[in-house]
């Protein structure tokens, strides 16, 4: 097989793969605290008729608690932890529309599950406006800690990068509403 035929070949593959997966797969949104996953998550299963879980919701309601609690009383470890059971429990249903926390995508294992379970669509937001979005004190332990809000936006957003890299499909909501979000998802995967 020529080389063109052996391209044309795996685009075709890559292709008939990812309509696969969408057929009876999850969709689910990752990216940075702040990038909109849990509104457009919404918007977007009721659009498609499908069910919606946000993992954060869930693992505050698994535990009786709001997640600055879980961290505050348990620490980040204990957190990951039920995360991960959240994961693990979630990524065996199928047809859903799933949002996950900013933070989920830097364990492996957590990263393996979702690939598995679906589609990926990352959010990326520029860091000055993930600022302004995530001002308010007392929600998002990750940010509350430091000195300097916006570098550790910055700095978290860097070690992260190479997970979020891993989406099938990446769209940047800096300066779009989450209806023209929705619809350029669903344009791209011709849902
Ligand atoms: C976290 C993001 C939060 C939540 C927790 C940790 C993170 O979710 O899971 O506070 O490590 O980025 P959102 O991205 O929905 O804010």
């Amino acid at each position: 097989m020529n080389l063109l035929k052996c391209r044309a070949v795996v685009i075709l593959k890559r292709h008939v793969d990812i309509e696969r997966r969408i057929m009876k797969s999850n969709l689910i949104l990752i990216g940075f605290m702040g990038t909109g996953k849990t509104s457009l998550g919404k918007l977007l299963a009721e659009k498609l008729g499908r069910g919606f879980i946000d993992i954060d919701q869930k693992i505050e309601q698994d535990a009786g608690i709001s997640i600055p609690q879980i961290f505050e009383r348990y620490g980040e470890k204990y957190f990951r932890e039920l995360e991960k059971k959240t994961v693990e429990e979630i990524t065996k249903r199928h047809g859903l529309v799933i949002a996950t926390g900013g933070g989920t995508v830097k364990d492996e294992d957590n990263m393996r599950m979702l690939k598995s379970s679906g589609l990926i669509v990352c959010l990326t937001t520029e860091p000055e406006e993930i600022f302004r979005r995530t001002e308010r004190r007392g929600e998002r332990p990750m940010l509350d800690g430091g000195e300097d809000r916006l570098q550790t936006i910055k700095k978290l957003l860097s070690e992260r990068q190479k997970f979020y890299a891993q989406a099938d499909y990446t769209i940047d909501t800096t300066d779009w509403s989450p209806l023209q979000i929705m619809n350029d998802i669903c344009k791209h995967f011709k849902l």
